[in-house]
């Protein structure tokens, strides 16, 4: 009877643990920060309180003008802004943690192991290798739209050190924040599009980690 030997793989998985607590922090955090400013400007439209406070105050025969609300309205605006602030500052650090898994992926985790093995399937008439391929440039496309938010966003939480380039990076950070929003909702729509068609499993493997791949 032929002995039974049991395989223990020792390859590491297709996403290591870092890349996934990364990713899924990360994913909470971006959608939070996104929540933040839908708050902000469209669920609370924290700049039209002062004119309608106003005017619920003068019908009950307080005349106050807007103008001296805005103190009452900012105490709103203040808190808001706080959870963005230490939401960001999170962020921040785990874009730095990010940059610490780069370093300890091993094999076939890294990167541009998984960007030259999807190459090698595309140079074989692989499509959707193809298609992965490019998938991976916009992830790295989003590492970059993630540091600007990151360091614009730095900037504005210490202005008082940065005067002379506070109203640039406020623009750079307000625009940057459409990059994100893009990427967020194809990112989502992609992972759903390849978790039905060629690619079942994928949103597990980002959260156990995937079988090895074979080397
Ligand atoms: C909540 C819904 C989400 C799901 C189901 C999801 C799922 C996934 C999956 C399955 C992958 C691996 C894809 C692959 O191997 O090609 C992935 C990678 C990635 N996701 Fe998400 N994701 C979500 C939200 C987000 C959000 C909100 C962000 C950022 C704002 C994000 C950023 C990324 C990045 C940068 C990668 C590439 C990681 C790397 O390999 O370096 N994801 N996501
Ligand atoms: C990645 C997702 C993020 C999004 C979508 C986002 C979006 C925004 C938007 C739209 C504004 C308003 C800009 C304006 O008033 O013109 C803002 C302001 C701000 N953001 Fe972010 N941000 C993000 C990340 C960050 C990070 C990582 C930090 C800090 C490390 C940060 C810190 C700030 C600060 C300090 C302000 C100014 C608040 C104030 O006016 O008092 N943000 N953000």
């Amino acid at each position: 009877m032929p002995s039974s030997s049991t395989t223990i793989s020792v390859a590491p998985r297709h996403n290591s643990a870092g890349l996934r607590f990364w990713h899924w922090s990360n994913a909470a955090l971006v959608l939070a920060q996104l929540l933040t400013i839908l708050f902000m400007f469209v669920i609370v439209k924290v700049k039209t309180l002062a004119p309608e406070f106003s005017k619920v105050l003068a019908e009950k025969g307080v005349n106050m003008a807007p103008e001296d609300l805005r103190g009452l309205t900012r105490i709103v605006s203040h808190r808001i802004w706080d959870w963005h602030i230490w939401i960001g500052i999170t962020l921040s650090v785990l874009l730095a943690f990010r940059v610490v898994v780069s370093f300890l992926q091993r094999g076939r985790q890294r990167t541009g192991a998984k960007i030259a093995a999807l190459k090698g399937r595309a140079a074989q008439g692989d499509i959707v290798a193809q298609q992965g391929v490019w998938v991976r440039y916009a992830y790295r496309g989003f590492y970059v739209v993630l540091a600007v938010m990151v360091v614009t966003g730095l900037i504005l939480v210490f202005e008082d050190n940065f005067r002379s380039i506070e109203h640039t990076a406020k623009e750079v950070h307000e625009f940057t924040m459409y990059l994100v929003i893009a990427f967020v909702a194809a990112h989502i729509a992609g992972v759903f599009r390849a978790e039905v068609t060629h690619d079942p499993g994928i949103v597990s493997d980002m959260i156990n980690g995937g079988a090895s791949d074979e080397e």
